[in-house]
């Protein structure tokens, strides 16, 4: 199999995760597998790399990547990140030194003819990044109401004909039901306004991605996973998580934001009634993003930003 992917900001997360021998490390986004490989070096054979990934494909072809490398302390598990809790149990997985995870898609998944993640060419609508997802793309763009998809395009892909988009998709599926990649471009290009339609980015990006997030539930399933690392991580334990996204990077912000803070009263409290305790800080103020050679030489690294924190306390 020919998985291609380049990882983002690869050197600066094993640089600020700064695996050491013998530590254990959670990798929820194995992908194309470098982070997972990059650590699984690092904390050598007396440690361990837990790497997750909800697409058969990145298993698959890290099981191969694990048998070139001889690498024995690699331990692939095929679920979603939004199971996180589950998955720490199953592997008892307590005080580990660090979590990682780098968003979105890989460019495999993209290039993916089976499914439907690239508005190039003519797949099926589905972009699902594993089995097992409630909700397929095909069901989200046939049987959603006028209300539902103007808010995924909306709220999901900051699409400003979301409106417009939402109600010539339910003309068009009156007619007959939309199964295609293809068919959806058709109708994004028939109502998108001549001066747009030559800019540099595709009419159909945005809609796209906006599917693909509602698809895969991906807001919520970030949010629980989030809310299930304090548990698994040691006091000293690192968080980092790489956004491709606005939507994604702010409900990484505010989390690490609020679990920073001693006290969640509002202000005007006179004294503290909800115990809050801080159970990160942030390592690096501002997020970091791609270096100008990386970003030359991975142009699809552009949005890319990395938030990192230390977990302080434990509970
Ligand atoms: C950008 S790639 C990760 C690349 C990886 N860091 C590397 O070094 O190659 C993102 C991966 O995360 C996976 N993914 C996204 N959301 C997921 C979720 N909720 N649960 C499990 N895997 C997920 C995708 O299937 C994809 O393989």
């Amino acid at each position: 199999m020919d998985y291609k992917h380049i990882p983002v900001l690869l050197r600066e997360v094993v640089e600020i995760l700064n695996p050491q021998p013998g530590q254990t490390y959670i990798d929820c986004t194995l992908g194309g597998a470098s982070y997972t490989s990059a650590l699984a070096k690092e904390v050598g054979q007396k440690g361990r790399v837990i790497a997750i990934d909800a697409d058969e494909m990145a298993i698959k072809n890290a099981e191969s990547i694990i048998k070139n490398n001889n690498f024995q302390n690699v331990i692939l598990v095929h679920n979603n990140f939004r199971n996180l809790a589950d998955i720490a149990e199953e592997y008892s997985l307590e005080g580990v030194d660090g979590i990682v995870f780098d968003l979105g898609l890989s460019s495999a998944q993209l290039d993916d003819e089976s499914r439907g993640f690239s508005f190039q060419g003519d797949r099926p609508l589905d972009m699902a990044f594993g089995a097992g997802e409630v909700i397929s793309t095909q069901k989200i763009i046939n049987s959603s109401p006028l209300s539902e998809l103007t808010r995924i395009f909306r709220e999901f892909g900051e699409e400003f004909q979301a409106y417009r988009l939402a109600k010539e998709i339910i003309t068009v599926r009156k007619r007959k039901p939309i199964k295609t990649t293809k068919e959806l471009v058709d109708i994004i290009l028939k109502i998108t306004p001549v001066r747009f339609s030559k800019s540099k980015i595709h009419p159909a990006t945005r809609v796209f991605q906006a599917l693909r997030l509602a698809t895969n539930d991906e807001f919520a399933s970030l949010k629980e996973a989030l809310e299930a690392t304090p548990k698994i991580l040691k006091v000293g334990g690192r968080l980092a998580v790489v956004t491709f996204h606005s939507g994604e990077d702010r409900i990484v912000k505010q989390w690490l934001k609020q679990e920073s803070l001693d006290c969640l009263c509002p202000p005007q409290a006179p004294v503290c009634v909800c115990g809050h305790k801080a159970l990160f800080k942030p390592i690096i103020r501002k997020p970091l993003m791609v270096s100008e050679e990386e970003l030359k030489a991975n142009p699809r690294s552009r949005s890319a930003k990395l938030r990192v924190a230390e977990k302080i306390f434990s509970f």
